[in-house]
């Protein structure tokens, strides 16, 4: 069984070799990524792929609770990452008073917020009062309504900038590493070489500390959309179809159950 990573050990990987990241929303995939991960993320992205919505936005604590002490629960040797719900953070009080939930009612590591120098105020409540906290910055899906889409950033001088500003707030902040989403490779390279802590990335290119993805995603499980960073590691839709038609079709001609699936 690998060692269960710690704060300490995640920071330790810096500069020596790549963190995985992957997501998981249930105990029983949870289960089959631990032996090949570091970190799991309970992402909010389960709205989308588990319940259905076409955004993170409407995902709440119950849900981000329930879905984390399941994975909590499945995989009990890895650091779990919980993140922290669209309207939950907009202050100090309301961070603090959510983040205390999900490590009093949960076993999560740490939370993930989303937002760089803007968000440092809270981030900085929360790590001085004993929260974990793996910061999020450049493309923010709980900002998809404001920005009027998903925007790859980096692109401009002016983002480029603002990206460093970003990491380096968060990690003053007291972040001990952070998510880089939907940024330019040669952007994300200068971000994570610019702070001490890790940086990983998602559609951000090979340059960064790491590395994560939406299991779903990665597993071709989820059809809807497929952005051009996700590499399909398994047709898993095709799979399941396959699968789910053989059984039916076995039901309706009565070759299933046989003799040894039979009490
Ligand atoms: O919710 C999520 O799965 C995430 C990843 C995209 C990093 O935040």
């Amino acid at each position: 069984m690998n060692k269960k990573m710690t704060i300490t050990s995640i920071q330790k990987t810096k500069g020596v070799r790549p963190l995985v990241m992957i997501t998981a929303y249930d105990a029983l995939f949870a289960k089959l990524l631990e032996p090949s991960s570091d970190m799991i993320l309970v992402g909010d992205s389960l709205n989308m792929s588990f319940a259905g919505k076409s955004d993170t936005l409407s995902a709440t604590m119950e849900q981000m609770m329930y879905h984390t002490k399941a994975v909590c629960s499945g995989a009990k040797n890895s650091f779990v990452v919980c993140d922290m719900p669209f309207g939950t953070y907009v202050n100090k009080e309301d961070a603090l008073a959510n983040a205390i939930r999900v490590f009093q009612e949960t076993s999560a590591d740490c939370v993930k917020i989303e937002g760089g120098e803007d968000k440092a105020d809270i981030i900085e409540h929360l790590t001085s009062n004993a929260i974990a906290v793996c910061g999020h910055i450049g493309l923010l899906p709980q900002s998809v309504r404001s920005e009027g889409g998903y925007k790859v950033k980096g692109k401009t001088e002016k983002e480029r900038l603002q990206l460093i500003e970003d990491a380096k707030a968060v990690e003053k902040a007291g972040a001990f590493c952070m998510v880089i989403e939907g940024v330019k490779a040669e952007v994300a390279f200068e971000v994570a070489k610019s702070v001490d802590i890790p940086v990983i990335g998602i559609g951000a290119g090979a340059g960064v500390d790491g590395q994560v993805l939406v299991f779903s995603d990665m597993l071709g499980l989820f059809e809807e959309f497929t952005p051009k960073f996700v590499k399909k590691y398994m047709d898993g839709a095709a799979l399941v179809k396959d699968a789910i038609k053989n059984y039916a079709d076995e039901v309706k001609m009565r070759e299933f159950p046989k003799e040894e699936h039979t009490y």
